[in-house]
């Protein structure tokens, strides 16, 4: 844990944003897998381990912006549950480490709740995801879950995403140990990667060294001969020559900060000579974008000098044709880089997206509907602090090929004579992790190999 100071002066920082009213921090609880005693990986809430630390089910917190207290609710341990769990320190006693000194049981809250709605005030809430903290919310504030979203408080989601989007030097170091661990997951990867594995084998190894480091995996493994499929999480094939396989997984520390990366790695010893140049259609783009990163200016154009990067390359190669400024207005790039490049990165893998991509990406600002861009979960201007992903790919999805071709969808920019032989190609992406810095940016974590020739060197 951080000292009890960070968590004072991050709920203080907060207190200074808001106007008045409760803010009330929503803990998770622990989920039921396939009967209530048998639960998943119990994860707290991000934002409740941002400001409260306390990585425990069961808890939820207020902090009263009027009077300034900080409360934290929660029930300690039952003679029931201490024989199966074993004696644990007293919720004071923990919550003495995170500077919380004021801790009563979950009943009072309900109680303070309903004191202060009566009383006219306003309780902030931040959007829920889980459904159990719906029907909480619910039986608390009487708001019915479908009305939940409609009566979050813009004020609190603001106030903690400008200050959770901020990453202080402590929270850097954690980071880099986050994607220093994630390295080593590609890495291995590289090592191990042949004929005759399983896309399991291969996501099972390097699921070990996530957990071996005493943390666990940001998000579910994608470790996949099908690469095309952006989120693909089957893990069912077996590798063989001439097969691309692509890894996109990252590591969570104990603390839950995230790392987050892709590689694409020849499954034979060497890339075929067309592997080599769709990949280093995804280098370019790759390089372009962090050459353009800086404070000030807007992600949404670093993404559009990928994507203008992968316009260019695939005009030399063939594949696209006209004008590149035409095409990149048009979103002609979408047909092989139809996602975002990059999303914000903390104690979230995409950090924060649970109080709002329109919040977190965009300023609250509406985001673009063109099929591409609306994939892009990261526009405004970058600011000192900001760590984010630079993630842009090159994939040859042949359901949105066809459609695409039938609809005569921009059909001016595309050479599909040429597109259709690559139909079975599937899809390389990169992916490195990066803070910015006051002139520019930092590269968080080992850096691994990303040229193809290093790439295959790592599998001699
Ligand atoms: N690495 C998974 C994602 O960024 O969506
Ligand atoms: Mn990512």
């Amino acid at each position: 844990m951080f000292t009890q100071e960070t968590y004072q002066k991050r709920r203080a920082a907060l207190k200074n944003e808001m106007s008045s009213g409760i803010c009330l921090f929503c803990g998770n609880n622990e989920s039921p897998m396939n009967y209530p005693d048998n639960t998943y990986h119990f994860r707290q809430d991000s934002t409740f381990l941002y400001y409260f630390g306390m990585d425990y089910p069961g808890l939820h917190a207020a902090i009263d912006i009027d009077s300034g207290e900080e409360i934290l609710f929660g029930d300690d341990l039952t003679i029931d549950s201490i024989v199966w769990m074993g004696a644990q320190p007293t919720l004071a006693e923990r919550a003495v480490n995170y500077g919380i000194t004021d801790v009563r049981p979950l009943a009072k809250l309900n109680k303070m709740l309903e004191e202060a709605q009566n009383k006219g005030r306003k309780i902030h809430y931040l959007p829920p995801y889980r459904h159990d903290n719906n029907i909480q919310l619910f039986k608390w504030l009487g708001i019915h879950p479908d009305e939940l979203a409609n009566q979050v408080s813009k004020e609190f989601i603001t106030a903690v995403v400008e200050q959770r989007a901020i990453k202080s030097a402590e929270e850097i170091t954690e980071i880099h140990k986050a994607v220093d661990i994630t390295a080593e997951m590609h890495l291995e990867a590289m090592r191990i990667v042949r004929p005759g594995m399983t896309e399991a084998q291969v996501a099972a190894r390097v699921h070990e060294i996530a957990l071996a480091a005493n943390g666990n995996i940001s998000f579910p493994i994608i470790a996949t001969i099908n690469g095309q499929t952006l989120h693909n999480h089957y893990h069912g094939n077996t590798l063989k020559e001439g097969d691309l396989f692509l890894l996109d997984c990252g590591a969570e520390t104990p603390l839950h900060y995230a790392g987050d990366m892709s590689s694409t790695i020849p499954v034979s010893k060497k890339f075929t000579e067309r592997q080599k140049e769709i990949y280093h259609v995804a280098l370019n783009a790759h390089e372009s974008a962090i050459a353009a990163l800086k404070p000030g200016v807007p992600f949404k154009e670093v993404h559009l000098s990928a994507a203008r990067s992968i316009i260019n390359d695939m005009k030399a190669l063939g594949f696209m044709k006209g004008d590149t400024e035409e095409a990149l207005a048009a979103g002609a790039h979408a047909l092989f880089f139809p996602c975002g490049l990059g999303h914000m990165m903390g104690l979230d893998v995409h950090d924060m997206e649970d109080l709002g991509e329109v919040y977190v990406g965009y300023e609250g600002k509406a985001k673009s509907t063109q099929f591409g861009l609306k994939s892009l979960r990261l526009a405004r201007p970058l600011k000192p602090g900001f760590v984010l992903t630079i993630e842009p790919g090159v994939y040859f999805i042949p359901e949105l090929i066809d459609m695409w071709k039938t609809q005569g969808h921009n059909a001016a920019f595309y050479n599909f004579d040429k597109i259709e032989q690559y139909k079975d190609f599937g899809g390389i992406r990169n992916e490195e992790d990066f803070v910015i810095t006051d002139d520019g940016y930092e590269l968080l974590g080992k850096p691994i190999p990303k040229r193809p020739e290093d790439v295959e060197a790592m599998k001699q």
